[in-house]
C-alpha cells in the first residue's frame, strides 16, 4: 500500500487542537481510497524556544527534508515577539525549500455567512497566488543611529526575473485548470522600479498563454473589487506583500478565518511542500477545543492533491461543503456550539463514507 511520509508541526496555540482532527480526517480518506500515513511529530513551537532559545534545531531543515509533505498547525505565543516565531520556522522553511507559490483558495460554502450581502455559494471562487520567496520580505536593511533624532530604517525589496517568471507561470498554469483567467496585482504608479518590472514580465510571460485572459489592476482598487466584485476573478497573482494582504482579505469576504486553507508548494518537487491553514495560534480560544478544525482539514486536501490522491481531496473537499450546508455540528465562530473534535469527526465519518 502506497505510504505518504509526512512531517507534523503542530506548533502552538490552537495548531494543537486543529492538527489531530486534520490527521484524523486524512487518515480516513486513506481508509478509503487505499493509502496510509506515516505522521512524524515534531515539538517545534514558541514552547521549545522557551526552554531552547530556537524555534526549530540547528539541522532542522535537514530534518525535514526527506518528508513527502509538511503538514503545519499555527505558531506564535504572545510570550514571544512575532518576527522571532516566523523567521526562526516558517520562512526558512518556505525558503530552503523554495516554496515559491503561496496558494489560497477563496470559496463562498452554503452554510456560511458572508459579511457581503447578497452573494450565493458558488458566485464566488478563486484562487490568489502569492510570491513566497522574495520581494519585500527580504532580510537586507538595517537601522542607523539608533534612538537618535537622525534614526534612520530601510528595507529593500527584491524582484528577480527567476523569482517573478516562476510564481507567473504558475499562475497561468493554474488558470488553464479553472477558468482561463489570471489578474495581477501591481502599483506601478507609485513603486516606480520594482513594480514595472513586474508588470512588464506579467506581459512577456502572459504572451506565451494566448488561451488565458488577463487584467491587472493596482492593488488599492484591487482590494475594493475584492470587497464589490468578487465574481470577478478566478486567479489573482500579486507579490509576496500584495498577496499576504489579498490572501486575508479574500477569505474575510467569504467567512470565518477558521476555514481557509493555505500551500507553500514547491512545484518541481525538489523539496517538500508545506500545507498550513491561513489563522494563527488563536491565543484568544487557545485551550478550549472550540476551533473550527476546516481551515486545518481543507489544507489536508490541498496536500492530497499535491501528493496525487485528487480523488480523496475531493472526497474530503465535498464533505467539509456538506458539513457546512446540512450539518448542525458547527463551532462557535460559525453558529454552533460543537467543539473541535466533534466537527472533525462528523467530517471524518464522511469521507469514510459509512
Ligand atoms: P489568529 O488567526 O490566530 O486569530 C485571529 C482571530 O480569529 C482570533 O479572534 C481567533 O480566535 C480567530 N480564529 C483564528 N483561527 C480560528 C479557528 N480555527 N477557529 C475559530 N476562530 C479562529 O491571528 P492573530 O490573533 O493575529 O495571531 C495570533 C498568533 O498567531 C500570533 O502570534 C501570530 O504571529 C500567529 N500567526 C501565525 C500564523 C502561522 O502560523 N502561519 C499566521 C497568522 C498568525
Ligand atoms: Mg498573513
Amino acid at each position: 500500500m502506497k505510504t505518504f511520509n509526512i512531517a507534523v508541526i503542530a506548533g502552538d496555540g490552537i495548531g494543537k487542537e486543529v492538527v489531530p482532527e486534520g490527521i484524523r480526517v486524512l487518515a480516513a480518506a486513506g481508509d478509503r481510497f487505499g493509502f496510509r500515513f506515516d505522521w512524524h511529530a515534531f515539538d517545534w513551537s514558541c514552547e521549545t524556544y522557551a526552554r531552547t532559545g530556537k524555534m526549530m534545531p540547528a539541522d532542522g531543515i535537514e530534518q525535514l527534508r526527506p518528508f513527502d509533505a509538511i503538514f503545519l498547525g499555527a505558531v506564535g505565543h504572545p510570550s514571544v515577539p512575532d518576527h522571532i516565531s516566523l523567521w526562526g520556522l516558517l520562512i526558512p522553511i518556505r525558503r530552503s525549500f523554495r516554496q515559491y507559490v503561496n496558494l489560497r483558495p477563496v470559496r463562498l460554502f452554503e452554510g456560511i455567512e458572508t459579511p457581503l450581502k447578497n452573494w450565493k455559494a458558488g458566485e464566488i471562487d478563486f484562487c490568489v497566488v502569492r510570491e513566497n520567496n522574495e520581494g519585500e520580505y527580504s532580510n537586507i536593511g538595517g537601522r542607523l543611529y539608533e534612538g537618535t533624532e537622525d534614526e534612520l530604517a530601510m528595507q529593500q525589496t527584491v524582484f528577480t526575473r527567476r523569482g517573478v517568471n516562476r510564481v507567473l507561470r504558475f499562475a497561468f498554469d493554474l488558470a488553464r485548470t479553472r477558468k482561463k483567467h489570471v489578474t495581477s496585482a501591481t502599483k506601478s504608479n507609485g513603486i516606480i522600479h520594482t513594480m514595472p518590472f513586474w508588470d512588464e514580465l506579467f506581459q512577456e510571460v502572459s504572451s506565451a498563454y494566448s488561451d488565458v485572459h488577463t487584467d491587472q489592476y493596482h492593488i488599492d482598487i484591487l482590494t475594493a473589487h475584492f470587497v464589490r466584485h468578487p465574481d470577478w476573478f478566478d486567479v489573482v497573482v500579486g507579490s509576496n506583500l500584495f498577496g499576504d494582504i489579498l490572501s486575508d482579505l479574500g477569505p474575510a469576504v467569504v467567512g470565518s478565518i477558521g476555514i481557509a486553507p493555505s500551500a507553500n508548494l514547491n512545484p518541481e518537487r525538489e523539496f517538500p511542500s508545506m500545507f498550513e491553514p491561513v489563522h494563527g495560534s488563536a491565543p484568544d480560544i487557545a485551550g478550549r477545543g472550540i476551533a473550527n478544525p476546516i481551515g486545518q482539514i481543507w489544507s489536508g486536501a490541498m496536500m492530497l492533491r499535491h501528493l496525487g490522491a485528487p480523488e480523496a481531496a475531493d472526497a474530503v473537499e465535498s464533505a467539509i461543503a456538506e458539513t457546512l450546508a446540512r450539518s448542525k455540528v458547527r463551532t462557535p465562530d460559525i453558529g454552533g456550539n460543537a467543539t473541535t473534535k466533534e466537527l472533525g469527526a462528523a467530517i471524518a465519518a464522511i469521507v469514510s463514507g459509512k
